[in-house]
């Protein structure tokens, strides 16, 4: 089922992005798992549905047999309380693991209660690794070096990043090697995104020159407004085939699956918000953005 047609023109469904709407191919499964390939779910602008495509992406992910570490690397916190994980009663966190050496990543790392899922969780400590990670050698590199350890455990590694283009970002864009930006459709959001891309290349000139944006993912959008249906043609006019067919559509679902602290394919697994996470899976795996 696909839901993703917004429209039928000369008998071809479309989909919001004006592109004919195209089912994508169930990924073969893996025979053996690792190394990851690391994805930041970036974009500085608050609210845009970072930590919510993280969270379903990721399980879209585990559905297909991929093992998903997620990382939280956002002060708040919206991704481990996502997986009801108290913030403030963590001992460990990523932020411990970045700071001091001697706390092995694994110490870390919790198993969520869905299968292939694992979470690196944070809190507010982290806030304070932006200040105090100026003084530290490779400052850019810190988390690329933690994450190492496990990248031959997991296949796909998703790192929420907070909204700000601060070194927290900057050290998750030199450990991926690629971005997906979640773009609201709203069109005072589309002026961001040029910072945004500055800073992405800035990384790439600098510090990581493989990495990739793999895609920008349509969030939030309104198939009866006519103002969703133009941000989309906005976003297609900046990012061509960069552009992720499959659109994120509003839906109130997700904002009651976080308050039951769940992925949505869990919480409402057959809901038009949990396909079209499904068909993000599979189209991030067949342009080649996760195993
Ligand atoms: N497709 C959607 N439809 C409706 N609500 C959504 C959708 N996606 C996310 N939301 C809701 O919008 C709010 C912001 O989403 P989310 O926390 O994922 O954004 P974010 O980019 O991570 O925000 P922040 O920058 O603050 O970390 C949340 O309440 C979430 O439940
Ligand atoms: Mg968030």
């Amino acid at each position: 089922m696909s839901t993703q047609k917004t429209e039928t023109v000369q008998g071809q469904d479309v989909g919001p992005t004006g592109r004919p709407v195209r089912q994508f191919p169930e990924p073969a499964p893996l025979d053996s798992h690792g190394p990851a390939r690391v994805i930041a779910m970036v974009n500085q602008k608050g609210g845009v549905g970072k930590t919510t495509s993280t969270i379903n992406l990721g399980a879209a992910l585990a559905e297909l047999g991929r093992k998903v570490l997620m990382v939280d690397f956002d002060p708040q916190g919206a991704l481990s309380a996502g997986f009801g994980v108290n913030p403030h009663e963590l001992d460990t966190t990523v932020y411990n693991v970045m700071m001091d050496r001697k706390v092995d990543v694994h110490e870390a790392i919790r198993s969520t209660e869905f299968e292939n899922m694992d979470l690196l969780p944070a809190n507010i400590d982290l806030s304070a690794a932006e200040v105090q990670l100026v003084n530290e050698v490779a400052r850019e590199q810190v988390l690329s070096q933690a994450l190492r350890k496990v990248k031959d455990e997991y296949d796909v590694v998703l790192i929420d990043c907070q909204p700000s283009l601060g070194l927290l970002t900057v050290n998750a864009l030199t450990a991926a090697d690629g971005v997906v930006i979640p773009l609201i459709c709203e069109f005072f959001a589309l002026r961001a995104v040029a910072l945004l891309v500055d800073s992405i290349e800035k990384v790439q000139d600098r510090l990581n020159p493989d990495l990739q944006i793999d895609g920008v993912l349509a969030t939030m959008f309104d198939s009866r407004t006519l103002h969703s249906r133009e941000v989309i043609a906005r976003i297609i006019d900046a990012f061509g085939d960069k552009v992720f067919d499959t659109v994120i559509k509003r839906t109130v679902k997700f904002p009651d699956a976080t308050v039951s602290a769940e992925p949505i394919l869990s919480y409402a697994p057959t809901h038009t918000g949990s396909v079209a996470y499904r068909e993000l899976a599979k189209e991030l795996i067949e342009r080649g953005g996760a195993r």
